[in-house]
């Protein structure tokens, strides 16, 4: 059954045709239905009440479903909600206030209220009206089927989570034990801008990040992040737990920020559901619990959710570093330090149609299958992370126009010296100019990122940020020039072979794989980022393997790949990454 737009069992519709018809006034109207499933204020308006009577008649679908996108909609399964509340109260958790920040249909409060006997208040919040209206029904049709249960005070607040005041109700919370419970919205702040949504904080930048970073992603975050960020700040010095259904990146960057932070909160847990068969969507999400008002802590344990008795690992904080796994960490933890090279991510140009190339019959044709004459200067072989599968890689199926040589370079001289590339990307100037980030803001005509001297060197090694490989490629020049990397790959660049096949005999080294999958989190969409990279002291590897180790290495090298390199460069190469790292340290120290 349906009314606006919103299920209603058969048994909360008759309660409401049945109660409402001779009623007149709405604070009779009100008072009734406090008295009978503790709602406060059903009816915020009289035009909710007229509404609700009239619509009592109709049972058709009066509002049609609109698109949810912009509110992260996946509501929660009451048997889902059902058995978090029972896990809570399996950890002897009673609250006496139930807050459900962001509480669509009500699964939650539902559960709450089914499975805690001591709940005084609780308090929902909802954007989305149908969905108020919903969870009162089903309110309703709970206490109908379970009538002896405890009845606290309800209030499902129609509002926007970012404009309530969460004052109002924390002057009622002083000694009772707080229960914040739900399922925030699934969606990234970068969605709701292609979508053009204002449902967003008003302090988008929250984190402080500035410059470059902001621009181009590291300032992107789930809004169910920022929603949690804030239970938190207001929460975080009152008793009570917090329990809710987030992306596993949400869990992983508050436990980042928690070293910054140091919110008096602990107890972490994350515990793994299994999104597809929850909510039919294939995201990384746990239930991620912890206890407000203690000694800040900075470490997580992880269970799978459906058989939550033993742990399977624990990640966040050992002292100063940021950690995805603690036991693996320990064995490997002389890695971690500081990468000698600067890793770099690949070329950046937004403008796949017109900048992804292929060569068919000696012509390049773009992706709109156009056939174009270019000079040859300017274009390039390039790289994607799906083309970093062996560990060495000469040659390439895709090319790209590198416009500039390093980043805010004019680009006046293309239409002077290569008249045919000047020509094509003339063409399709509106493609350059109507690409959506500000990072190609008053820059030169044609501009790209991720260019600057080192995509130039002939050698380099490199790894796609989106695959879990943990394998290094080696990329070698093509018809002498070098190859380029996409964005999604990132790279170190040599002059000399030899440095770059002994990076890469290190890099591949059992001892670096296994540091890696100490401090990667591989539910992240980009799970190798410059961050983790930059952690890898080649110089502190290169000796811990020793030059004996790294020579029968290359000797399998050359075999396989039909290469005759020596270590005779060895010690220079060793010098120059000590040297380096001596220098770094100098400056952290
Ligand atoms: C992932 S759903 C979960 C709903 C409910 N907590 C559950 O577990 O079933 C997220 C809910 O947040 C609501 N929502 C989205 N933006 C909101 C906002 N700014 N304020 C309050 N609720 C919001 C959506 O309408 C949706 O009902």
């Amino acid at each position: 059954m349906k009314i606006f737009g919103t299920h209603i069992s058969s048994g909360a519709f008759d309660y409401l045709s049945n109660h409402l018809g001779q009623i007149n006034s709405i604070k009779e109207a009100n008072n009734k239905l406090y008295r009978a499933f503790g709602i406060v204020n059903f009816f915020e308006c009289e035009n909710d009440f007229q509404l609700l009577k009239k619509s009592l008649l109709l049972t058709e679908n009066i509002v049609s479903e609109s698109d949810r996108a912009e509110y992260g909609d996946f509501q929660t399964n009451s048997e889902l909600t059902n058995s978090i509340a029972y896990y809570l109260t399996t950890k002897k958790i009673q609250p006496s206030i139930v807050i459900e920040p962001t509480c669509g249909k009500g699964s939650f409060i539902i559960a709450s209220l089914a499975h805690f006997n001591k709940i005084k208040q609780v308090f929902g919040i909802e954007i989305y009206k149908p969905y108020v209206w919903e969870s009162k029904f089903n309110i309703i049709d709970f206490y109908l089927h379970n009538p002896s249960e405890n009845k606290p005070d309800i209030s499902i607040i129609h509002s926007s989570i970012f404009d309530f005041d969460f004052n109002s109700i924390l002057k009622d919370i002083k000694t009772s034990e707080l229960l914040i419970i739900g399922n925030p919205p699934w969606v990234t702040n970068s969605k709701l801008g292609s979508l053009n949504s204002s449902n967003l904080p008003e302090k988008r930048n929250y984190k402080n990040y500035s410059g470059i970073d902001a621009i181009t992603g590291r300032s992107n975050f789930d809004i169910a992040e920022y929603i949690t960020m804030m239970m938190i700040e207001q929460f975080q010095n009152k008793e009570g737990h917090v329990a809710l259904l987030v992306k596993n990146s949400v869990i992983k960057n508050i436990l980042f920020e928690q070293n910054i932070k140091k919110n008096a909160i602990s107890g972490f847990e994350k515990h793994r559901i299994d999104s597809k068969k929850e909510f039919n969507v294939s995201v990384e999400a746990s239930l991620f619990y912890f206890k407000l008002n203690t000694k800040p802590a900075y470490k997580c344990t992880e269970f799978d959710f459906y058989n939550n008795s033993e742990p399977t690992l624990n990640f966040g904080w050992l002292k100063d570093k940021f950690i995805s796994n603690t036991k693996l960490y320990i064995d490997s933890k002389e890695v971690d330090g500081l990468c000698p090279f600067e890793w770099r991510q690949g070329v950046k140009h937004d403008c796949s149609s017109i900048m992804e190339l292929e060569k068919r019959d000696g012509f390049f044709v773009n992706t709109l299958n156009e056939t174009i004459e270019l000079e040859d200067n300017l274009v390039y072989g390039i790289l994607k992370s799906s083309d970093l599968k062996d560990i060495v890689v000469g040659k390439t199926r895709k090319f790209t126009i590198i416009t500039q040589t390093k980043v805010g370079q004019e680009t006046n001289y293309i239409e002077r010296l290569f008249p045919k590339t000047f020509s094509y990307l003339n063409t399709h100037k509106k493609n350059f100019n109507t690409r959506k980030s500000s990072i190609y803001k008053n820059k030169p005509l044609f501009s790209i990122f991720g260019i600057g001297d080192y995509s130039f060197k002939p050698y380099k090694v490199a790894i796609s940020g989106l695959y879990k490989t943990f394998h290094f490629t080696l990329v070698l020049p093509h018809n002498g020039k070098p190859i380029m990397l996409d964005d999604t790959c990132y790279m170190l660049g040599f002059s000399k072979k030899e440095f770059a096949v002994y990076t890469l005999l290190i890099l591949n080294s059992d001892l670096v794989t296994r540091f890696l999958k100490s401090i990667i989190f591989l539910d992240a969409k980009r799970a190798f980022t410059k961050d983790v990279l930059m952690r890898i002291d080649l110089a502190q590897v290169a000796n811990l393997i020793g030059k004996g180790k790294i020579s029968e290495k290359l000797d399998v090298f050359n075999e396989t790949y039909n290469t005759n390199l020596n270590m005779d460069l060895w010690n220079d190469f060793i010098e120059e990454i000590s040297l380096v790292r001596n220098q770094q340290l100098e400056l952290f120290n």
